[in-house]
């Protein structure tokens, strides 16, 4: 019989961004099963968000951890993931551990892979702040996987440099720009190619008004729980009732710390209840499978987040973001002036939206069609990169 050569990779991953993100190098490693073999094993650090891009991508884990208990803290979610890889570690055979990004599900899995010495390979490695809380814990989450490290998939040029100046050696970063955009490029493929998706999503957000302009919020960071997020509220009702002929749509995270003050703040009568959200200019959802949610930034007339992906994603569609932070490790969208930092306070919040509605030449000069994070062929280089790195 033939001796099976090829490689197992063994990648980890458990809240939503990270499957969206890693979702297409799956799929390019899996195009490759000559060479290697894929164990997919996601912490469920997220469980519904996780599961609507497990159900898009038609994943079905080799191992679920199933990790994820209502508002659990960073110790639990850290120690949980730590113990529970361990267990899967020690039983199968794992040349690579691959993960994706900042979590504290892709601190624990590289933490756990180096007591093994299980090499690891970090997607979209080098981004920084320089501030170590914020985003937290993120960005200190992200500089000890880049020292545990063996290689480094740096998302743009700026990322490597980034990790140079923190010692980590060339011959080991590549820069393959982000696999969202991979994933991005692929979502509206699959959404222009099939005109009765997109006539469902139509009849989906119908409670929208077509003639309304539609401002798309997200908002979840840990940095910014209580009084910041209370801010950001009070900032979207002001927006809402002071603008005629402005909706905003809000998928409502499901961390109990984002609901509770949104829902306060911003009533939840049209929560799942399009009859009452037809008469509302203000639409709180459950967070979006990844379709339904690029078809509304692609009608969307600006975003407003604190997310990391969506900063990402926006150049790509053209919309301008502002962005509910202090600081953002994404420099190359606000240098290409695409992303505004607005941080949390009420008034500048809505200062900065009201600039975009009233005034054309500021919203023109924001709402640039760029790629600034990737070509949509991350996926295909990292699989290169892999291939050469076991000499296969
Ligand atoms: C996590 C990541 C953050 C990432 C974000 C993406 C960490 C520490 N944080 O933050 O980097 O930007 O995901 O969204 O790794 N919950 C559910 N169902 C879900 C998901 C979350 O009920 O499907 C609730 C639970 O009560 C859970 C809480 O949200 O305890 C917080 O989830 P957690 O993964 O700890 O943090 P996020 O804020 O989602
Ligand atoms: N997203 C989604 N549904 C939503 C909100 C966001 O699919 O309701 C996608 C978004 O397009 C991006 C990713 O989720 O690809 C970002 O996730 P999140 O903001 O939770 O995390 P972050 O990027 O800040 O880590």
């Amino acid at each position: 019989m033939k001796k099976d050569n090829s490689k197992n990779i063994f990648i980890v991953f458990g809240t939503r961004p990270e499957a969206i993100k890693m979702a297409p190098v799956l799929k390019q490693l899996q195009s490759d099963c000559r060479h290697f073999r894929t164990t997919v094993c996601v912490t469920a650090q997220h469980r519904e968000m996780l599961d609507q891009a497990l159900e898009l991508y038609d994943i079905k884990p080799d191992y679920n951890l199933n990790i994820m208990e209502r508002g659990q803290s960073l110790f639990e979610v850290t120690t949980k993931c730590l113990l529970k890889i361990k267990e899967v570690l020690e039983k199968e055979k794992t040349d690579m551990l691959l993960v994706q990004g900042d979590t504290t599900t892709a601190f624990a899995a590289s933490l756990a892979a180096f007591y093994f010495k299980i090499p690891v390979a970090h997607i979209e490695a080098g981004l920084r702040t320089n501030d170590k809380y914020q985003p937290f814990p993120e960005e200190i989450n992200r500089r000890l996987i880049s020292h545990i490290a063996d290689i480094h998939f740096a998302p743009t040029k700026k990322a490597k440099q980034n990790l140079l100046a923190e010692g980590i050696s060339e011959s080991r970063i590549f820069v393959t720009g982000n696999t969202v955009i991979d994933a991005l490029q692929i979502a509206l493929k699959n959404l222009k190619a099939d005109n009765t998706r997109l006539k469902r999503l139509d009849g989906r957000f119908s409670y929208v008004n077509p003639e309304s302009r539609l401002i798309l919020v997200t908002a979840h960071r840990r940095e910014s729980f209580g009084k910041d997020i209370e801010d950001i509220c009070m900032a979207i009702k002001e927006i809402a009732d002071n603008n005629a002929g402005v909706e905003v749509v809000y998928p409502v995270h499901l961390n109990p710390n984002v609901r509770e003050p949104v829902f306060r703040i911003l009533a939840s009568e049209s929560l799942n209840n399009p009859a009452m959200s037809e008469k509302r200019r203000i639409h709180l959802i459950e967070p979006l499978d990844y379709e339904s949610f690029i078809y509304l930034m692609d009608r969307s007339y600006l975003i407003l987040t604190d997310s990391g992906g969506i900063q990402e994603e926006a150049p790509s569609l053209g919309k301008p973001v502002l962005v509910m932070r202090k600081t953002s490790e994404r420099t190359e969208a606000v240098n290409a002036g695409i992303a505004k930092l607005v941080g949390m306070e009420k008034s500048v919040i809505i200062r900065e939206v009201e600039r975009l509605l009233h005034d054309r030449e500021e919203y023109k000069k924001m709402a640039l069609h760029v790629n600034l994070f990737g070509d949509g062929t991350s996926g295909e280089k990292i699989l290169e990169v892999l291939t050469e790195y076991f000499h296969l």
